[in-house]
């Protein structure tokens, strides 16, 4: 058993992107691992020093990974902000990261780009931050896509310092923990790209999302003119469809339109309407669960502070020993 940690930016609504990648991926270790998910609502501050309503986006998410299947009693579900031995153990990592190595990282380079006005320190050692959660729990696994990649091997690098600073074998080397095959791309319904909710109005389906909504999203998908001849290779909207409809419709209504493009005898709106119905029936479950556990405040309540207590238990216990190690004494 491998103690995972990962963190979950509590940037909005899960759509079926999400839940095609990394979610239903959790929901499966969480059977078999030692696993510790996390809203990162200190992370967000870097970016949005003056968040309009932390507490109501820090629940919404916790509300739709519990409806989506992560289940407190299995996995240590918390928010960030609940264990800030994660802000003690940042500082002492910090004196041992180095400027040079933080201003090369790439998420740093493009952050500048991206908020000049803003260039804070916050910003600077965000992969400190983000070690820091790792390495509170111990963990030697981390569950991450391709763009954080770096980030877990500066991890590594300021895991390996400690112990050789500090001349201990404590802290593990986290690795990531690969999925291979398991991801599932979920192309959004503007015609290019995968599902995501910064891709522009329209683009991405949420666990949240009506039915009204689904079916008015769907039947504004990009299509074309439909093909030509028999057997053509699929244009991207189109294959983006068709993978769509592979994933929430039955395998018998996936070939029936396969034959019809095949057969140069498709009609899109049709397809559309189907994808449509089936979207709004593989949503239900969800967005039935994300109402009722929203409106249960005890519920809710009750699994952010089972998981304040479960990862407090676990951060305490590393920030005492790290106090040691350093040579912090306590009367
Ligand atoms: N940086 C991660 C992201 O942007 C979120 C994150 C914060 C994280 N701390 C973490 C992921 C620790 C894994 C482990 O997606």
């Amino acid at each position: 058993m491998e103690t995972v940690v990962s963190g979950i930016r509590p940037t909005g609504n899960l759509h079926l992107g999400n839940y095609f990648g990394a979610l239903r991926n959790f929901i499966s270790m969480q059977n078999e691992h030692n696993c510790y998910f996390f809203i990162a609502d200190y992370h967000s501050l870097t970016t949005h020093p003056t968040p309009g309503d932390l507490y109501g986006n820090v629940r919404q998410v916790m509300v739709e990974y519990l409806a989506a299947g992560l289940d407190p009693e299995k996995c240590t579900l918390y928010i960030q902000s609940d264990v800030p031995e994660t802000a003690e153990l940042y500082l002492f990592l910090n004196m041992n990261a180095y400027i040079g190595e933080l201003e090369r990282c790439t998420s740093f380079k493009d952050k500048i780009r991206q908020q000049p006005q803003n260039v804070n320190a916050g910003l600077l050692t965000y992969p400190t931050l983000m070690a820091a959660d790792i390495l509170i729990h111990k963990a030697t696994k981390v569950p991450v896509g391709k763009d954080q990649e770096q980030h877990l091997e500066m991890t590594r690098q300021f895991s390996n310092r400690f112990n050789r600073l500090y001349n201990v074998e404590y802290f593990p080397e986290p690795k990531a923990f690969n999925f291979g095959n398991e991801l599932v791309k979920i192309p959004g319904l503007n015609g290019t790209g995968k599902m995501g909710k910064s891709e522009g109005e329209g683009n991405a389906i949420f666990l949240a999302d009506e039915p009204e909504a689904i079916r008015k999203k769907v039947m504004k998908a990009v299509t074309d003119s439909g093909p030509t001849e028999p057997n053509q290779a699929k244009p991207e909207p189109i294959q983006n469809i068709f993978q769509l409809m592979k994933v929430v419709s039955a395998p018998e209504t996936l070939s029936f339109f396969e034959d019809q493009y095949n057969s140069c005898n498709i009609r899109y709106g049709d397809m559309k309407k189907q994808l449509a119905v089936d979207m709004v029936t593989f949503t239900e479950p969800f967005r039935d669960k994300i109402k009722a556990i929203s409106a249960d405040n005890d519920y809710v309540a009750k699994v952010m502070r089972l998981g304040k207590e479960k990862a407090h238990e676990s951060a305490a216990k590393t920030i005492r020993e790290v106090r040691e190690i350093i040579g912090f004494k306590s009367f």
